[in-house]
Formats: C-alpha cells, sequence, structure tokens
C-alpha cells in the first residue's frame, strides 16, 4: 500500500498535497487552482470578515473539483495591557518620528479572531471537506460541532509533544511544521524557541509516535523535498512558500520582488508583526529592534501599532515594516500559475 493511503483515504484529493493556508498572501483562486490541479486548496480565515468568509465559501463550494480545507487560528485572545501597548509604541517611537506619525492617532486593535461558534455558524452550512487549526485545536465541544458536519480536522504541530496531544484530542491528522516553514510557527504548548524542530528532525519523531497520518511541512519546494519528506514517513505534503509567486495569490508587489531576490535567503523568526513567532525575510524593523523583541505585546496586539508604519514605507515603494513571510526555501517561488508548482511538487510522489 502506498504510504499516503491513509491520507487520501481521509482526505480523497489526487495527491496528498495541501497548500498550505497563508493569510494576507491569498484568498479563493489559489485554493481553487490548487483543488483543479489535483492537491487541496485551503483559504485562509484568520483575517476575513464574516462577510468576506462567506462569500469565499460560497465560491469554494460552488466551484472546487476535489476536496478542499479552509483555516482557523485558535488562539485566546489576550487582555487589552495599556502599559504594554505604551511600551511597544515607545520602541517604534523612532520610526513614527521619521514617518511623521503621532501614536496616539493610531489605533489599538486585534486584527485576528480565533474560531467561535459565531464563526462555525457562518461555516456550518457549507461544511467543508477539511477544516485546519493554527495554534492547537478549539474548545472539546467546538471541535465535536466541526467533526459533525463531516469536516476531517487538521493542525500543525512543532514539537512530538504537540503532535501527540493533537492526536489525544481528536485531530484527524497532524501536519508536522518544521522550523524552515514560513509564516506563523503553530506552536501551542511552549512558547520556548529552543523546543522546536526542523522539519528532518521533528517529521520522522512525530511519524514513529502517532497512529494518524502525519504531513510534512516547512522547507519543501520541489519533488526531491516531497520525496524526502514520503522518505521519512509523511502521508503527505503542506507546501506554502513555493505558492507565493503565483498569480492566483494575492502576495504584494514588494513581497514577491523580496521573494524572487537574494534577501529571502536571509530569514528570521519575529514577534515583531504580531507578537507570535513567524518567519519572515530580514527587513528594516527587524534589523533596528531585534526580531524578537521584549516590547512587543501579546498576540495579535503587535499588528496595530506597525500598520501605519507600514503603509507610509509601502507607499514609498518600501519594505522596511512589511512582513515578508517566507520559509527558508524560498527556491521554488516562481511566476508561474499554481497548476504547474502543483504538478511540479506531485512528481514527487511516485
Ligand atoms: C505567507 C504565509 C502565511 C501563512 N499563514 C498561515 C495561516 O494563516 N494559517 C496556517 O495554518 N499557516 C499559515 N502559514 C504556515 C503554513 O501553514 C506552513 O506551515 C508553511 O507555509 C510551510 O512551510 P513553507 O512555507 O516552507 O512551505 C503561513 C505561511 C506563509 C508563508
Amino acid at each position: 500500500m502506498p504510504k499516503h493511503a491513509d491520507l487520501t483515504a481521509l482526505i480523497p484529493s489526487r495527491y496528498p498535497l495541501l497548500q498550505a493556508p497563508m493569510a494576507s498572501a491569498q484568498g479563493s483562486p489559489l485554493a481553487l487552482a490548487v483543488c483543479a490541479a489535483g492537491g487541496v486548496g485551503s483559504l485562509p480565515a484568520a483575517m476575513l470578515s464574516t462577510e468576506a468568509l462567506q462569500a469565499e465559501l460560497h465560491m469554494l463550494r460552488g466551484q472546487a473539483q476535489g476536496p478542499w480545507n479552509v483555516n482557523f487560528f485558535c488562539h485566546t485572545p489576550p487582555e487589552p495591557d495599556a502599559a504594554a501597548e505604551t511600551r511597544w509604541r515607545e520602541a517604534l517611537r523612532p520610526l513614527y518620528d521619521e514617518a511623521g506619525i503621532d501614536p496616539a492617532d493610531v489605533p489599538a486593535g486585534a486584527g485576528r479572531v480565533p474560531f467561535s461558534h459565531a464563526v462555525a455558524d457562518v461555516v456550518e452550512p457549507f461544511a467543508p471537506p477539511v477544516v485546519s487549526f493554527h495554534f492547537g485545536l478549539p474548545t472539546p465541544d467546538l471541535l465535536a460541532r466541526v467533526k459533525s458536519w463531516g469536516s476531517k480536522v487538521l493542525s500543525s504541530a512543532t514539537t512530538v509533544e504537540e503532535a501527540l496531544w493533537l492526536q489525544a484530542h481528536g485531530a484527524d491528522a497532524v501536519i508536522a511544521q518544521g522550523l524552515e516553514a514560513g509564516g506563523h510557527r503553530g506552536m501551542f504548548l511552549s512558547a520556548e524557541l529552543g523546543t522546536q524542530l526542523g522539519t528532518f528532525a521533528l517529521l520522522p519523531q512525530v511519524v514513529r509516535a502517532l497512529q494518524i497520518p502525519v504531513l510534512a511541512a516547512g522547507g519543501i519546494a520541489d519533488a526531491a523535498g516531497v520525496r524526502a519528506a514520503m522518505a521519512l514517513g509523511a502521508a503527505g505534503v503542506q507546501v506554502g512558500t513555493a505558492y507565493l509567486c503565483c498569480p492566483e495569490a494575492t502576495t504584494s508587489r514588494l513581497h514577491r520582488d523580496a521573494l524572487m531576490s537574494k534577501a529571502a535567503r536571509h530569514t528570521e523568526l519575529t514577534t515583531l508583526f504580531s507578537g507570535r513567532p513567524a518567519r519572515g525575510i530580514v527587513n528594516r524593523l527587524m534589523r533596528e529592534l531585534g526580531p524578537l523583541n521584549p516590547a512587543t505585546p501579546a498576540f495579535p496586539l503587535a499588528t496595530a501599532a506597525v500598520a501605519p508604519l507600514r503603509a507610509h514605507f509601502e507607499k514609498l515603494g518600501r519594505t522596511d515594516c512589511t512582513p515578508l513571510w517566507s520559509g527558508q526555501n524560498a527556491s521554488g517561488c516562481q511566476t508561474v500559475p499554481a497548476a504547474e508548482v502543483t504538478a511540479a511538487l506531485a512528481d514527487g510522489f511516485d
């Protein structure tokens, strides 16, 4: 039996290949293109309004060829903390001064809401074939609700402990997210970055520890990467960065240019843009404040204070304060349709 039979039995796509949900960089057009090419397309929903989520779900249900995935965050929102917010704005003051922005005029705000019964009310009529979560799983009653529609449930693990926790709490499959991965680390049991493992170290240990299928994520950008993941026992793969320069993605021009340049060879984990560690191409904000500056407030409260700075520099054609999410291996980024990226990756399943 091929190794990926476990996953395609659960999620019956042509290839055991998930396009990673990438909030801020794509919507249903990328997901639909990947589905049409035989993979599982994903919709990142963490930053969508109710209306936008509904519209995207209509598109996916109406047009997807094969199974598709909707992705949510399940963090616990922090209590607003005025002192932490002041500290953060103080750390950003030199940039506010340079941009001519009065920090008192900058609204605070969350920007990302966790999965909830209210969100589930919107999703339920669409019964997505797959629902994936980042930062753990929702509460047991919410998870039971998602499963009652028939959705298969996936979540990311960054350690063996998290993978075991997800299996014990009802995940149908686990995404082993290696340290190479772009965007937010899905870590949820420990905030200690020293616990984080690279894909080649994490994947075989998770495969050995679990009874459910394991997908590999982080640094996979071509067929050889897919083959390596499958050789280490993965039942499938989840790939993000390699899709960022496809025409169907909404990645900004500035972000695309950075991904296709030598700058993409230097990524770091940073908390500056949201409050949680996420991997992106090093830019001015990361260099000047340090990527893990202790003044950064709790997730997701860091975002609002950076937003006007980001907008100011982007108007000048600069990425000084722009999150340039990318994995460590951006070598797969090409300006080609998502179907081509999917076909190239799928060559690794033989
Ligand atoms: C631009 C970007 C945005 C991301 N946003 C999300 C997200 O909204 N939800 C999620 O579960 N993972 C998100 N991720 C992480 C991916 O799920 C996945 O772990 C990662 O892309 C795999 O590594 P790779 O980028 O090296 O392929 C994001 C990744 C990137 C590059």
